[in-house]
């Protein structure tokens, strides 16, 4: 019997997904049914950086499906010598190898299980554990959520986690406005940075494989980076010191969301491996990998050793194709320096919203911006978690035509908000005149509801 499109929408698995229907994209607008259009201020999650509807991409995926659809992945195919051409142009130096994936879950995943294979073929057999810090998200998969933080997708599966099995602790999250110790940079001699020794030393240094941490954390913090390039150099130090491999996962950051082709180029070490994933494919295709030290990768083929991490549609041809067309995209129109420039924009004009009493910090990097929503703007407080302060904001925004995604850094009684925005670089300056004055009038009224709340 056939059904109708009410029946059909409730048959999907996101229920909770409200109208409207979204009919099209376009530059940086999404359009619904009934034609009206919002403005996309964070690329879905973080991911559309080259900007909606590029017909161009179209016509690429169009012509790679009619001439060569599917391989596997082990097979030499021209898409996929193209893309990987294309990112070695902007890896940094003595990282050329790309392992490719699908989403960045499963690029973690594979990152993380890379790291623990290379200790195993440098004869560091003992080395399994991975440590992640806190307020950090890195995936959904089983593994991923055990080196993430976000307590209410990891619930469900405590008993299958491996840090819940091993004991592990996080380390702490290097996040100045909300300090885990309570100290004040540069006071505090980067006691976050110290923490992951003793995390290293209370699990034993021969059982630790690698540290997993992105260089400014997005989702999970709202856009924490840290204060000092100090903290990632200490980090190094400490990996050094232990053999602990140092995974950057720049699933958000990489590929010019913060103004430079990877975020971890923004400190003065480098990573051992770079995972990599919305921004590459900027959400045209699941296409995900990441790119490990030139050293790690000659060691497997060196013992003649195999990655065992493999999947069917890992280097899709079409994945491929459009991810090479993205890049050359990015490269022609020079659009991470844009990101460097729309960003530099974009936080100029926030700084008229610290006016508004609820504002409590602005900042980020590139086209990669937090805004904390507070109840003290002087101590940095969180308004009461009642009010659910982010949902409410977004749900504001939306009445006005704005999509953004959210922070998820809460306190240990539910409380904490924040914003974020990460729009397409291709945004222009009117477009993000609009966005700010929409948000500083969203956000001034908000503040009042919020006085007599
Ligand atoms: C930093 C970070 N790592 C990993 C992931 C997981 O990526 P995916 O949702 O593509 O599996 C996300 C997703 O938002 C992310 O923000």
């Amino acid at each position: 019997m056939p059904r109708s499109p009410e029946e059909i929408k409730e048959l999907q698995f996101h229920r909770a997904g409200t109208p409207p229907v979204w009919t099209k994209g376009e530059g940086v607008w999404l359009i619904n049914d009934a034609g009206e259009r919002f403005l996309d201020a964070s690329g879905g999650p973080m991911v559309v950086n080259i900007g909606h509807g590029r017909s161009e991409i179209a016509d690429v995926a169009a012509e790679q499906i009619k001439t060569l659809a599917y391989t596997l992945p082990s097979m030499i195919v021209e898409s996929r010598l193209k893309l990987t051409e294309q990112i070695q142009k902007i890896t940094p130096l003595g990282m050329n190898r790309v392992w490719y994936g699908n989403g960045g879950s499963e690029a973690n995943e594979a990152a993380m299980k890379f790291s623990v294979q290379a200790q195993q073929v440098m004869g560091r057999e003992g080395k399994y554990k991975i440590l992640g810090r806190k307020n950090a998200y890195h995936g959904s998969t089983i593994f991923t959520l055990s080196v993430g933080d976000m307590p209410e997708r990891r619930k469900a599966y405590l008993p299958l986690l491996p840090d819940v099995l091993d004991n592990i602790e996080p380390v702490a999250d290097c996040n100045c406005y909300h300090c885990p110790f309570n100290l004040e940079y540069p006071d505090c001699d980067l006691a976050c940075a110290n923490d992951l020794e003793k995390k290293i030393l209370d699990q034993g240094p021969e059982s630790v494989a690698a540290f997993i941490a992105e260089p400014v954390v997005a989702a999970a913090a709202g856009v924490v980076a840290p204060p000092t390039t100090e903290y990632f150099t200490r980090i190094r130090e400490i990996c050094d010191k232990y053999d602990v491999l140092f995974i950057a996962d720049e699933v958000v950051t990489g590929f010019g969301r913060t103004g430079v082709p990877f975020a971890s180029q923004h400190w003065d070490v480098l990573p051992d491996i770079i995972v990599f994933a919305k921004g590459v494919a900027s959400g045209y295709a699941p296409l995900a990998g990441f790119i490990a030290a030139d050293t790690l990768v000659d060691a497997f083929d060196d013992t003649n050793t195999r990655i065992n991490t493999l999947f069917t549609y890992s280097e899709h041809p079409v994945s491929a194709a459009i991810g090479a067309k993205v890049q050359q995209i990015m490269q022609e129109e020079d659009l991470i320096a844009k990101s460097a420039t729309n960003g530099e924009y974009l936080a100029k004009k926030l700084e008229a919203l610290r006016e508004i009493p609820i504002v409590g910090d602005i900042r980020g990097m590139g086209s990669l911006r937090g805004i904390e929503i507070v109840a003290n703007q002087e101590t940095g407080d969180p308004l009461p978690a009642r009010l659910n302060v982010a949902e409410d904001i977004q749900k504001h925004l939306f009445k006005n035509h704005i999509l953004h995604y959210l922070g998820y850094w809460r306190d240990d009684d539910g409380a904490g908000a924040q914003l974020i925005l990460a729009p397409p670089f291709i945004i222009n300056e009117q477009e993000i005149d609009l966005l700010v004055e929409t948000l500083g009038d969203v956000l001034s009224e908000r503040a009042s509801a919020y006085k007599k709340a």
